[in-house]
C-alpha cells in the first residue's frame, strides 16, 4: 500500500490498513481474508467444476502487474497462474524485460477455470472481478498489463475490440494500464510478438519514470 489511492479503496472495502508491512501480525493482514474468501468462494458455477481456485503468484510489492483471463487446465491442477504453455511464453516476455516471475504479481479476472476452457460469462466476471480489484489495490503496482481481450474489456469495463485498446495508455483505479495480446494468442499468431514487445516497451517506460 504505497499511497492515498489504495489507503482509500481499501478503507471503502472494509480491509485494515496498517502501517509497515514488515511487522504485519498475520491476523492484521489483508491477504489472509482475501486468499480465504477467493478458497471458499461459491458465487458462480465455476466453483462446482474447480480442482482448485487460482487466487494469484508473485510479489506483494511488485511494480508490475500482469492480469490474464482464467486459469487453464494446468492452472486449476497446480493453483498458480500461467504455469502451461502460455505461461512459458509469459515468461520468455517478463526475461525479455530482465525481469524474473517472482519480481512481478501475476493474476486473472477470474479465479476458477471455465469448463473446456470456454470465454467467461459476463457474470462470473463481475462476480469475480472484486478480488482482482482488491489484490490491485494492495499490491498497488505502476503498472498494469492487461494480456488478451477478456483482461482489458474487464479491467477497463468496455466492449471494445483488443485492437481498438492497444497502443496506449489507459487507466484503472488511477494506475497507467497497457493492453497487449495474451501468451496463448501469440503462440497461434508468433508474427504478432513484435507488436506486443512493443506494448511492453510502452509499459517499461511507464515503470521507468516512476
Ligand atoms: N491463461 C490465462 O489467462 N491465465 C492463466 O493463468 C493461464 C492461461
Amino acid at each position: 500500500m504505497r499511497d492515498a489511492r489504495a489507503r482509500y479503496i481499501l478503507t471503502a472495502m472494509g480491509i485494515p490498513l496498517w502501517q509497515g508491512r514488515e511487522s504485519l501480525p498475520a491476523a492484521a493482514d489483508p491477504w489472509v481474508p482475501l486468499a480465504a474468501r477467493v478458497q471458499d468462494c461459491r458465487l458462480c458455477v465455476l466453483h462446482q467444476t474447480r480442482t482448485q481456485t487460482v487466487l494469484g503468484t508473485g510479489s506483494r510489492e511488485a511494480r508490475w502487474f500482469f492480469v490474464g483471463e482464467a486459469p487453464g487446465a494446468d492452472e486449476d491442477r497446480q493453483g498458480e497462474p500461467f504455469v502451461g504453455r502460455a505461461g512459458q511464453l509469459l515468461d520468455a516476455m517478463l526475461r525479455a524485460l530482465s525481469l524474473a516471475r517472482e519480481e512481478v504479481y501475476i493474476a486473472n479476472v477470474l479465479k476458477c477455470r471455465p469448463p473446456r476452457n470456454r470465454d467467461p460469462e459476463a457474470a462470473e466476471v463481475q462476480q469475480c472481478l472484486p478480488y482482482l480489484e482488491q489484490q490491485i489495490a494492495l499490491v498497488a503496482p505502476t503498472v498494469l498489463v492487461a494480456l488478451g481481450r477478456i483482461a482489458a474489456q474487464s479491467l477497463l469495463g468496455t466492449t471494445a475490440p483488443l485492437g481498438g485498446l492497444r497502443g496506449r495508455v489507459h487507466h484503472y483505479q488511477g494506475i497507467p494500464l497497457i493492453v497487449t495480446y495474451h501468451p496463448a494468442y501469440l503462440l497461434r499468431s508468433p508474427a504478432d510478438k513484435r507488436h506486443a514487445w512493443d506494448d511492453l516497451k510502452r509499459a517499461r517506460a511507464l515503470v521507468g519514470h516512476e
